[in-house]
C-alpha cells in the first residue's frame, strides 16, 4: 500500500483490524469476509418499499433514503461491508448529461456520444456537484462504525459502453466501432470519464470510504491485447489517483477470465473473480494480489445444502490467495431468497479457520 493520506485512525478504531480490509490487504483475518455486489435492492422488502414512487437516480441523491439503503443489507445479514448506494452512472446524471435509468431495462442516454464536439459538451465532475454523496458518506460512516463502507464507480470503458450505445448493449458494437475506427474520440472520451470516476471516488474516500470497487462489468467484451490498448490505461489512471488516498482497491468484471492479469495490473490491490472462473485459476492469474468472489448468483436458487457445498469450496480455494474476500461472482438477482443470502452469509463467517 502506499503512504496513506486517508487515516483510517481517525475513523472507528475497529475499522482498520475488520475483517474486510484486512483480508484487502492481504493480512490473515479471523475469518473470511464476505458482503454481496447489489446487496441492497430489488431482493430486498424493505428496499422495494423505500423506494415505492420514487425514480433510481432520484433515490441515489437524497441521503436520507441513501444512507438508509446502504444500511439494509448490513441490518438484515450482518455482512462485513456495506456499499454505498448509488450507480455508475450518477456521476454523469450528477453534471448535467440527459440520462435515466429504466426500471428492468438499465441506463438510458438521450443523445448518445460519438463525436469529438460531444465529448467536449460534457463537463468535469466537481465535489459540489454531489454533495449528497458526501453528507451521505458521513453519515453512513458514523452509522457503521467498525463495518467498512465501500465507495465504487464505473470503469472508463463500462460507463464509455451507456454513453456510445445510448444504453444497455450486449455486443457493444458502436463502442468498439469508436475504439476501432475513432482512436482520437476514444482516447477524449475514456479521459473524460477516467477524471470523472475518479473524482467521484475521490469525494467518497475524503467522506470516509475505506475501500474503493471499480466496476468494468463489460470489459470482458475486448481480448486481452485491446484490453491492454484501449481499456487498461485508463483505468488505471482511476486506480491510481484512488490508490493515492491509501484504501484499497478492489477491480471487477464479469466474464474476464482472460483478463484478470491484466485487471489487476491495472492497479488493483483485489481482483474481483466471476463465476465462470474456477477461484484457484483466477489467484494464479492475478500474481499475488487478493481476490474477491465468486459463487455463481444462480446458486442461491439451488437447495441451501448444495449452495452452502459450493460456498465451502470456495472459502478452500481462496486459502491459496494472500486475501480472499467472499462474494457472489456477479450481483444479487432481483429475485433472490433474502433468506438464502442470511445463511450464506452466517456460514462464511461461521465457517472455521485454516488449521481448525
Ligand atoms: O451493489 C450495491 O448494492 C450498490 C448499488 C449499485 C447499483 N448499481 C444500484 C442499482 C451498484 C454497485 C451499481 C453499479 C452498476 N450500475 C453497474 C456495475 C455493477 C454490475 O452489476 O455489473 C452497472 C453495469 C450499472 C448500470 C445499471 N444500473 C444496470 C445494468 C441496472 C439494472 C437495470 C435493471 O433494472 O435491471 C441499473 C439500475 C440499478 N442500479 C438498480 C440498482 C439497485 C435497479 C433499479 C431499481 O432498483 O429500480
Amino acid at each position: 500500500m502506499p503512504t496513506s493520506a486517508h487515516d483510517l485512525s481517525a475513523g472507528h478504531p475497529g475499522l482498520a483490524s475488520s475483517a474486510f480490509l484486512k483480508a484487502a490487504r492481504g493480512e490473515p483475518v479471523p475469518h473470511t469476509p464476505v458482503w454481496f455486489m447489489r446487496q441492497a435492492g430489488r431482493s430486498l422488502p424493505e428496499y422495494l418499499k423505500l423506494r415505492e414512487g420514487i425514480g433510481m437516480l432520484e433515490s441515489c441523491m437524497r441521503p436520507e433514503l441513501i444512507t438508509e439503503i446502504t444500511l439494509q443489507p448490513v441490518r438484515r445479514y450482518g455482512v462485513d461491508a456495506a456499499i454505498f448506494f448509488s450507480d455508475i452512472v450518477l456521476p454523469l446524471k450528477a453534471i448535467g448529461v440527459d440520462l435515466d435509468i429504466k426500471p428492468g431495462i438499465g441506463p438510458v442516454v438521450a443523445a448518445p456520444v460519438r463525436t469529438l464536439a460531444d465529448v467536449a459538451a460534457i463537463d468535469d465532475l466537481t465535489p459540489d456537484h454531489v454533495d449528497y454523496v458526501t453528507e451521505a458518506v458521513r453519515t453512513l460512516v458514523a452509522e457503521l462504525g467498525a463495518t467498512p463502507l465501500i465507495g465504487f464507480a464505473g470503469a472508463p470503458f463500462t460507463v464509455a459502453s451507456y454513453l456510445v450505445e445510448g444504453g444497455p448493449s450486449k455486443e457493444h458494437a458502436k463502442t468498439k466501432a469508436m475504439m476501432y475506427g475513432a482512436p482520437e474520440v476514444w482516447d477524449a472520451l475514456l479521459t473524460k470519464i477516467a477524471s470523472i470516476s475518479a473524482t467521484y471516488l475521490e469525494v467518497q474516500v475524503r467522506a470516509g470510504a475505506s475501500a474503493i470497487q471499480l466496476f468494468d462489468s463489460w470489459a470482458g467484451a475486448v481480448n486481452p491485447a485491446d484490453y491492454a490498448r484501449f481499456v487498461m490505461p485508463y483505468s488505471a489512471t482511476v486506480l491510481e489517483r484512488a490508490g493515492a488516498l491509501g484504501v484499497p482497491r478492489i477491480h471487477f468484471g464479469v466474464g474476464t477470465g482472460e483478463l484478470l492479469g491484466l485487471m489487476g495490473q491495472a492497479g488493483a490491490d483485489v481482483v474481483g473473480v466471476d463465476w465462470r472462473v474456477p477461484l484457484t485459476d483466477g489467484i494464479a492469474r492475478v500474481q499475488g494480489r487478493a481476490v474477491q468472489g465468486n459463487l455463481d448468483p444462480c446458486l442461491v436458487f439451488a437447495p441451501t445444502e448444495v449452495m452452502l457445498d459450493r460456498a465451502a469450496e470456495i472459502i478452500e480455494a481462496g486459502r491459496s490467495a494472500p486475501g480472499h474476500i467472499f462474494n457472489l461472482g456477479h450481483g444479487v438477482l432481483p429475485s433472490t431468497d433474502p433468506d438464502q443470502l442470511a445463511r450464506l452469509t452466517e456460514f462464511v463467517q461461521g465457517y472455521p479457520p485454516a488449521g481448525l
